[in-house]
């Protein structure tokens, strides 16, 4: 498994989603508010990437396989997909202390809509495309650390289709409207492991929500 490093080779995703994926996507996608945002990388205060990394490295032999996920699969039979450490005061810490860069992308009030734990993704493993759930609306991935052999960058279409592969270095993060904008990484983790964390907000004015679409 080698991958040139250009984001010309990268532009082809390896795995498509099933069908039934396809579809939840479309559905769900149809159903989401466009803030006329779409995505930026940006780099996380140094403070709070230090923070990050502390955090993983103290706690690299608590995290645990997660469940079946649809959207993610891996290349390499019999290796786990993904781990999952999650500590909910210092997720929600993180979360609070990270809600003005996201208001001030947004340009409106926010309210956490959830931060899940660092998830540590293995040797082989790819992402689907997809969009997230609702209340997602506002989110950011952020890259907490990664050990790569070939680049695994974010796939991530615009609401005109254009199609984007940002690759992010520890210590950056996208924010990205998750509900509307299609997203992942379909092409297998070429490397040791790609640590990341992600955070969800939805606006404080749900009219915003139900009404501008
Ligand atoms: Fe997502």
């Amino acid at each position: 498994m080698s991958r040139a490093p250009t984001d010309a080779q990268a532009l082809v995703p390896e795995f498509e989603a099933p069908e039934f994926l396809r579809k939840k996507c479309d559905q769900m996608q149809a159903d989401a508010p466009y803030f006329g945002l779409g995505f930026r990388k940006a780099r996380l205060d140094p403070e709070v990437h230090e923070r990050l990394l502390a955090h993983f490295r103290a706690n690299i032999e608590y995290f645990r396989a997660e469940g079946v996920i649809d959207e993610i699969g891996t290349a390499a039979k019999g290796n786990i997909a993904t781990l999952l450490f999650e500590d909910e005061g210092f997720n929600a810490r993180l979360a609070e202390d990270l809600r003005p860069l996201h208001e001030a992308w947004a340009g409106r009030p926010l309210v956490l809509s959830h931060c899940y734990g660092i998830r540590c993704y293995q040797r082989g493993t790819f992402l689907y495309n997809h969009v997230d759930r609702q209340p997602h609306f506002i989110s950011s991935t952020i890259c907490v650390d990664h050990v790569l052999k070939s680049p695994w960058p974010l796939h991530i279409e615009s609401v005109d289709g254009e199609v984007s592969q940002v690759n992010m270095e520890p210590g950056e993060f996208i924010f990205y409207e998750g509900t509307r904008l299609v997203h992942g990484r379909p092409y297998p983790l070429d490397g040791d492991y790609y640590a990341g964390i992600f955070v969800h907000y939805y606006p404080a004015d749900r009219s915003i929500v139900t009404t501008d679409k």
